[in-house]
């Protein structure tokens, strides 16, 4: 170390436990492509790996957990994967919602939900509401989601209440705006994490992540567990967040 430079994480990080962690569940294609496998046997093995996330979650005490489970654009997926992916989505609620409210957890779906399935949407409404009272944490599966639409979506119901009187342009301000959001009643996530090794948002969260901070693992997601989500914790405790304003 040259003399004079100070090591940034000296005495190590400065932030306390994360209350909102989001993950970008990617690589199931890879995990599958390196067994030989179909895809869809990537898509069965990350839904599992969706069990460790949320007890690794439950473990470190965090508060929200956000999971992007389908994009906006992964409808441009060829049409036997995004069934697959459907299907798989259709068994998890069937099969989980149980015994996420058993160990306390509240489930909340953000993305456009007009383009899934009547049966689909069914489903979700059913464990939103037998979820709803649940303390312990909020389990948020971003399906359909797609940060861009967010973002328009706000700016419509805006616009509409500017247009109809309710609001003037002078009030439009951050807490407004985030107010409009699907994620209004979230605080912003503290950590994104996105397994594969690829290092993009691919539009989840793009408000929100104004000053979330960034952990790229190699690892695919299916080979995600509880013990990855322990390190990431240990990893986030050792950043410093300075939010522009800490020198
Ligand atoms: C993530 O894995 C799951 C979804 C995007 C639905 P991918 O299907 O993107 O897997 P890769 O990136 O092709 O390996
Ligand atoms: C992002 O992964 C979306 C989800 C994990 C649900 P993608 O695999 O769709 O993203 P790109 O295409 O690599 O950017
Ligand atoms: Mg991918």
């Amino acid at each position: 170390m040259t003399a004079g430079i100070q090591p940034l994480s000296e005495n190590g990080g400065d932030v306390s436990a994360p209350r909102h962690v989001a993950i970008i569940m990617d690589g199931n294609g890879r995990w599958a492509a390196k067994r030989r496998l179909p895809r869809s046997a990537g898509h069965r093995r990350g839904a599992e790996a969706v069990r460790e996330a949320i007890s690794g979650a439950l473990k470190a005490g965090v508060e929200y957990l956000t999971l992007y489970a389908f994009s906006s654009e992964n409808w441009n997926r060829p049409q036997e994967e995004v069934t697959d992916l459907m299907g798989l989505l259709k068994l998890y609620l069937s099969r989980e919602v149980k015994s996420l409210s058993k160990q306390g957890i509240r489930l909340k779906v953000i993305g456009r939900r007009k383009r899934l399935s009547e049966d689909i949407n069914e489903m979700i409404e059913r464990a939103e509401t037998q979820t709803r009272d649940n303390k312990r944490m909020t389990l948020v599966i971003a399906l359909s989601y797609g940060g861009r639409d967010e973002i328009l979506d706000a700016v419509r119901s805006i616009a509409a209440d500017v247009a109809d009187g309710r609001m003037s342009i002078d009030d439009i301000d951050e807490a407004r705006f985030q107010n409009s959001l699907a994620t209004h009643d979230l605080p912003d996530p503290d950590l994104i994490i996105r397994t594969s090794g690829e290092q993009r948002l691919s539009n989840f969260l793009l408000w929100q992540a104004a000053y979330s901070e960034f952990l790229f693992l190699d690892l695919l997601w299916p080979d995600f567990t509880e013990e990855t989500f322990a390190s990431a914790m240990e990893e986030y405790q050792g950043r410093h967040r300075r939010f522009g304003g800490r020198p």
